[in-house]
């Protein structure tokens, strides 16, 4: 009688243990992860929660700190600008766990902290340390907010090692923030000149800005390429019929004034170049060249000259890092209302650019982005035009100097895109820790050397490989929405099996 007592009131403990899982838990201190794929469920004084299932034995540690890098260092999202919603980032180690399933990350939202931010419940997101630790990374698709316990949360996490922070949106919208095409006042994008700033625009045409002083910028779309303009690509033809046109209120006046490094992310018509591959006769097993090139500016067609003295920044003699914290010290005085306010002040605005006869290949490493449709490439000076191209046969192009435009219009120190190293390479961190980033001296060497076609031929710089089978992978993706073809696969399914639905 008693024993059983005891042992159902044993099997009554055992089977709910599950729920019982959720464990007050200290930072700094060591937490087991069981390998059960039984939940792990760390609750924290602070509000914040680790969960996680896990197919092994793991443990855990859960520390605060001061955050490595701003907030307003933020990659991923479509709008900005970000602030931080905690004085500390959280920073989580295991022991090279590698095996967890569903892990998240959820961080308590404060009403208070909300309104003294002035951002929304919906655009709070947990972020997280980049590789580099140079950038806060967001990620849409793994985010979950809860307005009822306001928490926001990272999810399907399959490793849990980093530091992540609460960080919020300033924007009035939710969601997704696309800015329009346009060259009017109600499209044009204010770069506040500290930290790293993301817009993307109605097609999905993404600039991520780290600029060291303010500046406005506006990105159109413009009809039509003359096959002048081609005349130094080398056979390489425009993908689309339009290009894309970025101006701002620097470029036409100092165009090396703003000492900057801007990636610039293009995006990628899958079923269009799909059908141009197919026209050019390339085989299912073929592959061809996509590139980006740039029109340049070629200088000031006004005439006008910055009057550098009045907006505070620095004279020529001063290096670089010297005009940087001479900007930051300026702009960090404005903070707070960089909202339609003019940006310069003083620097005549140039609403038209003259620009290279041709276009030439951007000289960086050009990254192709499947997931998102896109080539991501760096360039120093933003303004110009861009556009996409392709070349049939996958061919790396003669490296070296890319052609120079016909015609003898040798821009000066202007031409940024052929030959700008430090375009390559990621930019220090302004004010930030981090360590060896207080070097002033500006390294040539450009440091982004990933390969994303591990084809049989290495692509010149601004190239890169892309097979017919990927791109054909990518259309029919776009087909459906991204995503696998449900409701195909189901009417497959069911005919194979001659109308029913059994197996
Ligand atoms: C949101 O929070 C409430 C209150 O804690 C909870 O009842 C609800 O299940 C949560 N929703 C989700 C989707 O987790
Ligand atoms: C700055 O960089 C130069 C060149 O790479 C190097 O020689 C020097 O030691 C560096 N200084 C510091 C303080 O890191
Ligand atoms: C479907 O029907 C055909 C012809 O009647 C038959 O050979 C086949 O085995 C059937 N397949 C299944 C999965 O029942």
């Amino acid at each position: 009688m008693t024993s059983g007592t005891v042992s159902s009131l044993f099997f009554l403990l055992l089977s709910f243990s599950p729920a019982l899982a959720q464990q007050q838990a200290q930072f700094n201190q060591v937490l087991n992860l069981n390998g059960d794929m039984q939940l792990n469920s760390f609750q924290f004084q602070d509000g914040s929660k680790v969960e996680t299932f896990s197919q092994k034995q793991q443990q855990l540690i859960v520390n605060q700190q001061t955050p490595s890098i701003s907030a307003n260092q933020v990659t991923g999202s479509t709008g900005s600008p970000f602030i931080a919603l905690q004085q500390t980032s959280m920073v989580i180690s295991t022991n090279g766990a590698k095996d967890l399933v569903g892990g998240q990350i959820e961080m308590a939202m404060t009403q208070q902290g909300l309104q003294q931010a002035n951002v929304q419940p919906d655009n709070a997101y947990v972020a997280m340390l980049s590789p580099d630790r140079q950038t806060w990374m967001i990620q849409e698709s793994i985010r979950s907010i809860n307005n009822t316990d306001m928490t926001v949360r990272m999810v399907k996490l399959q490793n849990l090692d980093g530091e992540y922070m609460m960080v919020g949106r300033q924007t009035q919208g939710t969601e997704t923030q696309l800015t329009t095409f346009g060259n009017d006042q109600a499209s044009q994008v204010t770069v506040t000149g500290t930290g790293l700033q993301e817009n993307e625009f109605t097609d999905g045409f993404r600039m991520s800005v780290k600029a060291t002083q303010p500046m406005t910028m506006n990105v159109n779309v413009k009809k039509g390429i003359d096959s002048g303009m081609l005349a130094a690509l080398q056979g390489q033809k425009s993908v689309n019929d339009y290009r894309y046109s970025v101006t701002t209120n620097l470029a036409g006046v100092q165009p090396n004034l703003n000492q900057q490094v801007t990636v610039i992310q293009m995006p990628l018509n899958a079923q269009r170049i799909a059908s141009m591959m197919q026209a050019a006769g390339v085989q299912p097993d073929g592959q061809v060249t996509l590139g980006v090139a740039q029109r340049s500016v070629l200088g000031n067609p006004g005439g006008a000259t910055a009057n550098l003295g009045s907006t505070g920044a620095a004279p020529q003699k001063r290096g670089r890092y010297d005009v940087r914290t001479a900007i930051e010290r300026r702009t960090g005085q404005q903070t707070g209302q960089q909202q339609g306010t003019p940006t310069t002040g003083n620097n005549p605005v140039a609403t038209q650019l003259l620009l290279a006869p041709t276009f030439t290949p951007v000289q960086a490493n050009v990254v192709l982005d499947t997931v998102n449709m896109r080539v991501a490439f760096p360039v120093s000076q933003v303004d110009g035009e861009y556009i996409l191209t392709m070349q049939a046969g996958g061919a790396a192009a003669p490296q070296g100097a890319a052609p120079e435009p016909a015609g003898g219009a040798q821009p000066p120190a202007a031409a940024e895109p052929s030959g700008a190293a430090p375009a390559g390479e990621a930019p220090k961190p302004e004010g930030s820790a981090k360590p060896e980033a207080g070097n002033g001296t500006a390294p040539a060497e450009p440091k982004m050397k990933r390969q994303d076609a591990p084809k049989d031929t290495n692509p010149a710089k601004g190239q890169v490989i892309i097979t017919m089978r990927e791109i054909q992978r990518m259309a029919e993706m776009q087909k459906w929405g991204g995503q696998a073809p449900i409701t195909k696969m189901m009417s497959e399914y069911v005919q194979a099996n001659n109308g029913t639905a059994k197996a």
